[in-house]
């Protein structure tokens, strides 16, 4: 039986969510480009969660950092010396695999048709992408790839703190692209080597760390829930004090379960005051601050809720994805139940013939609901019969569709479609605006 990951791994090549890169060539295994639907979800995504923690908070302020710093940033965050996987190589095959790999595959070699059990002593493995700055190559012009955006927060903290005038508690929330030489990747796009990362530090008192800890942990499952994610398919993991990474004095995981088990969706980590307290010291520099009242000095520790955009992306169409017997026609609809808030297109124009009066009133239509600005992307398609235009929109998750048909030119109203009751509403034209945004909301 197929899997639910083939199901949407083909329904995203069908539709234009996610495409193999280099397919053309023959693809680059792990490595996926997002299609002109997927683009649109990816970055509704991204702008959802900018607007929740960015525009609605006046506590939080936006950084925009390079892929590219001095090596000394990752010498002094500790990545040169810990951003390892232990590395095992099989002995007959010469396969390189993780070793928790090991562990599932109970001791066998996990490459297929390889039936092997004794493997080299597992090496640590740099997980840090390098490149070359400038036209000479060597080992001075050696540079790495971020592994994650933070420390371009930490670098800049001074900056931050002198141009934004934010007081403790504040946080600073970025949003780019991160780089791992992953051992293992695969599951579509949960492990990849190129993604993107959506992380705030939030910079607090000491004494106030585990306190925003536990609300950060709280807010980002909020956060998650708010997609209309199913609570049922999210827990909490904290990490044992053996597991931590070399930076964290706690961290808890939001999971999700995915069909092979539960995963890290987001990571929530109490930092300390790890990486201020490094830099400060290589760069020689003091992060320290006044407190006026007491007339003391501290480092302030930081709250770090970080999670992937592209396994945040994931979880939405995993959670989306349902396969309905309709009985109208006894057919079986797929359809991604999307929270409106990110579908890729919020409303469809479906003319329902090629008839020139109906498309004239219909793009009329359209015109008047992009000049609103606040529905986001509106589709028309006029091909192909109603109904396989119905099932193409129900399987990118839109949620309305308006259907002009002859009446529409007699009596001035049109048929608004709902995605998941399938329910059809007849409406003026003089109130589709304010209905579209009502039914928007109350999805
Ligand atoms: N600055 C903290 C940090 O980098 P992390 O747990 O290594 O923490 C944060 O990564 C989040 O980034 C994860 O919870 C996951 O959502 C995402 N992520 C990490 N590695 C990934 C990969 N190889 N492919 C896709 N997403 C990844």
């Amino acid at each position: 039986m197929e899997s639910i990951i083939d199901k949407l791994t083909s329904l995203s090549k069908r539709r234009g969510f996610i495409f193999q890169n280099s397919e053309i060539y023959g693809g680059l295994a792990s490595t996926w480009d997002y299609g002109p639907i997927g683009a649109e979800l990816k970055k509704n995504i991204k702008d959802y969660w900018w607007n929740h923690y960015v525009h609605m908070r006046d506590d939080i302020v936006a950084l925009d950092a390079s892929i590219l710093s001095l090596n000394k940033v990752w010498e002094t965050s500790g990545h040169v010396q810990n951003f390892s996987d232990p590395l095992i190589e099989c002995k007959d095959c010469n396969a390189r695999f993780r070793s928790d790999a090991l562990e599932i595959s109970k001791g066998v070699c996990p490459t297929l048709k390889c039936s092997n059990t004794s493997f080299d002593d597992p090496r640590e493995f740099n997980m840090m992408f390098k490149t070359n700055i400038g036209p000479v190559v060597s080992d001075s012009s050696e540079i790495y790839l971020r592994p994650e955006t933070a420390q371009g927060i930490f670098v800049n903290f001074e900056n931050i703190i002198n141009t934004s005038r934010k007081k403790i508690p504040f946080g600073v929330a970025q949003i780019g692209k991160a780089f791992r030489n992953e051992i293992t990747t695969g599951n579509f796009i949960f492990r990849t080597r190129e993604f993107e990362m959506m992380e705030i530090e939030y910079f607090v008192k000491p004494q106030d760390s585990e306190k925003y800890y536990k609300e950060w942990i709280n807010n980002s499952m909020e956060f998650i829930l708010s997609l209309n994610i199913d609570k049922s398919n999210l827990r909490l993991r904290e990490h044992e004090q053996e597991d931590l990474s070399h930076y964290s004095k706690g961290t808890t995981d939001i999971e999700y379960k995915f069909p092979w088990g539960w995963a890290e969706l987001q990571g929530i980590a109490n930092r300390g005051s790890f990486d201020l307290d490094s830099h400060s010291k290589s760069a020689s520099k003091n992060f320290s601050i006044f407190e006026e009242p007491t007339k003391t000095r501290y480092t302030p520790y930081v709250i770090e809720p970080s999670i992937g955009v592209d396994r945040l992306l994931l979880i939405t169409l995993l959670d989306a994805y349902n396969e309905e017997k309709v009985e109208s026609n006894n057919e079986t609809r797929t359809v991604l139940k999307l929270s409106p808030k990110i579908s890729p297109v919020k409303v469809a124009i479906l003319p329902l013939s090629k008839d020139q009066k109906l498309s004239e009133l219909s793009k009329k239509i359209q015109r008047d609901l992009l000049s609103k600005g606040d529905l986001g992307k509106i589709e028309y398609d006029e091909t192909q019969s109603i109904g396989r235009r119905y099932r193409r929109q129900d399987e990118i998750g839109t949620p309305l569709c308006i259907t002009i048909d002859f009446d529409s030119l007699e009596d001035n109203k049109v048929t608004i479609r709902n995605r998941d009751t399938m329910l059809q509403e007849r409406v003026n034209l003089d109130s589709l605006h304010s209905t579209l945004i009502k039914e928007i909301k109350d999805y």
